[in-house]
C-alpha cells in the first residue's frame, strides 16, 4: 500500500500544497501549509488508531490530512470537489489501488462543511481533523493582522488538544484560549466546523465533546 512518506514525496502533490499555500497566504488566510496539513493528517490518523480501526483506513486518514486542501491551488471556493478531481490521477500515477484512491476522493470531496457530508470513517476522521486545528501557531509568521477575525482568534488559543476517550466513546477538543479574543468570537468562525466534528464523531460512534478554558462549550441536557 501507498504511504504517507511515498504521498509527500511526489512533485504533482509537492506542487499543489505549495501552490495552494501561497494563494491562500495572498488571499490573508491562515497556515494552509505543511504545519496544517501535517496536524490534520496526524489528528485524523490517530483518532481512526485510537478507535481500532484497520492500518489501511489510518494510512488513508493521513494521506486524505496530508492532500485534503489541493484544491485551494484552483479556487477557494468548492475546493474539496476540485481536489477530489485533481487527486485521481495523481493518486492512481502514483501507485494506489483503485479502491483506496476513491477512498481519498470521497473524503477530500467532503471535507467543506458548506457542502460536504460525511459517509466514511474516513472521511469523517478527516473532517474532525481539519475542523480541530485552531492555533496561535497559524497565524503567519507569529504577526497576527489585529482586524482579522481569523488571526485573533487563533493567536489567542494557547493550546489545542484532541483527546479520544474510547471507554466512554468521547472525542474531546479542549482549548486554553487567552483574551486577544473572545469565546463569541471562536464561535461566529468555528460554529458551522464544531456542528461537523457532532456529526463527524456521531458517524464514528462517539461524541464530540468541545471545551474552552476547562469549560463546555457544547454540552446538551439528556445527553
Ligand atoms: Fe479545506
Ligand atoms: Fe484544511
Amino acid at each position: 500500500m501507498i504511504t504517507l512518506q511515498e504521498i509527500k514525496q511526489n512533485e504533482s502533490i509537492k506542487a499543489l500544497v505549495r501552490a495552494s499555500n501561497r494563494y491562500l497566504e495572498t488571499l490573508g488566510y491562515t497556515d494552509h501549509g505543511p504545519r496544517h496539513l501535517s496536524y490534520v493528517s496526524r489528528t485524523a490518523s490517530g483518532i481512526l488508531k485510537s478507535l481500532g480501526y484497520s492500518e489501511r483506513e489510518v494510512e488513508l486518514a493521513a494521506i486524505a490530512g496530508w492532500v485534503h486542501d489541493v484544491g485551494n491551488s484552483i479556487n477557494r471556493h468548492d475546493h474539496g470537489p476540485n481536489g477530489a478531481i485533481l487527486l485521481y490521477p495523481i493518486l492512481q500515477d502514483a501507485g494506489m489501488a483503485i479502491p483506496d484512491v476513491v477512498e481519498i476522493i470521497t473524503a477530500v470531496g467532503n471535507h467543506e462543511e458548506e457542502s460536504g457530508s460525511v459517509s466514511s470513517a474516513v472521511s469523517a476522521a478527516l473532517a474532525i481533523g481539519d475542523k480541530s486545528d485552531a492555533h496561535k501557531s497559524r497565524v503567519r509568521n507569529g504577526k497576527p493582522d489585529p482586524t482579522d477575525v481569523h488571526d485573533r482568534v487563533n493567536f489567542s488559543i494557547q493550546e489545542n488538544e484532541v483527546i479520544i476517550d474510547r471507554k466512554n466513546r468521547i472525542i474531546r477538543q479542549s482549548l486554553q484560549m487567552n483574551e486577544t479574543s473572545s469565546v463569541l468570537e471562536y464561535l461566529s468562525i468555528y460554529l458551522p466546523r464544531i456542528l461537523m466534528c457532532e456529526q463527524a464523531c456521531e458517524f464514528l460512534g462517539q461524541r464530540f465533546e468541545l471545551f474552552i478554558n476547562d469549560r463546555p462549550v457544547n454540552n446538551r441536557a439528556g445527553v
